[in-house]
C-alpha cells in the first residue's frame, strides 16, 4: 500500500478480526484548497453569538440536519457520548426560562459570581433576564452521557466525554451558522435543572444549552476583536535546547 510505513494500519491480524473499508477523502488541488480555506474562514469569522432572536419559526428538518452534522464529530472510542434534546414547545421553553432565570438571579443579584467573573462579563453586559429562551423558536440542549446505559441495564464506560461533546458542540454551532441560523452558547449555571425539566436519564448531564433561530433584525453584539494568529499559534521547528543536551 505504501512504502512509508513499516507497520501499516490495519495490521493483517486486525483486519482479519474487524471490518475495514477504504476511505475516499475529498481532495482538491492547491488553488482550490486555498480558496476553500479562505471561504470557510470568512464564513466562520462572520459568526456571532446573539442574545435577541426573531420568533420566526424554523423548520425542524434544519435542526435535525445540524444535529446530524454535530454527530459526525470524532469521539473517544467512537462512543458518540451525546444526546441533543430539541424543543420548540412554548410550554417547555417557558419552564426552561423560568428555571434558568431562578439560577441566574442568584448568580447576578446574590453574588454567586465572584468579582473577577463579573469583571470579565462586564463588556458583554449579560444579566439574569433570559427572555430569548422563550422567543427563540428552538432550544437544543446538548447532554453529555457520563456513561453508556444499555437497554438491557448494563453500564459501559465512555471515554473523553467532555472533549468529545466540546467538539460536537463546535460542529453544531458551525452547522447552524452555515445555514444562516444564529445561536448562543448558553450555560445558565448550575444547569442541573435541565435534566429534570427535559426528563433525561441519570447517566446524562447538561453540557450546553443552545437557543436557536434567526437573529432579530438589527440585533447588536459586543464589538469584540478576535486574537490575531500570532497570539493563538506557536510554531515549533526544533526541540528546546535542554532536550538536545545543550
Ligand atoms: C462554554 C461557553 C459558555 C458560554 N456561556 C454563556 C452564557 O451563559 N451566557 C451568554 O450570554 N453567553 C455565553 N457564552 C458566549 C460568550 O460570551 C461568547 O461566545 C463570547 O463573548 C464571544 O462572542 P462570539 O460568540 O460572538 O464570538 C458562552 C460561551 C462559551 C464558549
Amino acid at each position: 500500500m505504501s512504502e512509508l510505513y513499516e507497520h501499516p494500519y490495519p495490521s493483517a491480524a486486525l483486519a482479519a478480526e474487524h471490518p475495514f473499508v477504504e476511505y475516499h477523502a475529498p481532495a482538491f488541488d492547491a488553488e482550490e484548497m486555498a480558496a476553500r480555506a479562505a471561504a470557510f474562514y470568512e464564513l466562520m469569522e462572520s459568526r456571532r453569538s446573539v442574545r435577541l432572536f426573531s420568533d420566526e419559526p424554523v423548520d425542524a428538518s434544519l435542526i435535525e440536519q445540524a444535529i446530524m452534522t454535530a454527530s459526525t464529530a470524532p469521539s473517544g472510542a467512537h462512543k458518540q457520548p451525546w444526546t441533543f434534546v430539541a424543543t420548540s414547545s412554548a410550554e417547555v421553553k417557558a419552564a426552561i426560562r423560568a428555571a434558568a432565570e431562578e439560577e441566574e438571579k442568584v448568580n447576578y443579584l446574590e453574588n454567586r459570581m465572584n468579582d473577577e467573573w463579573q469583571e470579565a462579563l462586564a463588556p458583554i453586559g449579560t444579566d439574569w433576564h433570559k427572555e430569548f429562551l422563550e422567543v427563540a423558536p428552538w432550544i437544543v440542549v446538548l447532554f453529555e452521557q457520563r456513561y453508556e446505559q444499555r437497554p438491557d441495564g448494563e453500564r459501559r464506560k465512555n471515554y473523553y466525554v467532555k472533549e468529545s461533546c466540546g467538539i460536537a458542540a463546535g460542529m453544531f454551532i458551525a452547522a447552524l451558522h452555515n445555514m444562516g441560523l444564529a445561536t448562543l452558547t448558553h450555560t445558565p449555571s448550575p444547569m442541573a435543572f435541565l435534566t429534570k425539566t427535559l426528563g433525561r436519564p441519570e447517566n446524562e448531564r447538561p453540557f450546553v444549552l443552545f437557543p436557536i433561530g434567526r437573529p432579530l433584525p438589527g440585533v447588536q453584539v459586543p464589538d469584540l476583536a478576535r486574537k490575531p494568529l500570532e497570539d493563538v499559534m506557536v510554531r515549533v521547528d526544533h526541540l528546546p535546547n535542554e532536550d538536545k543536551g545543550v
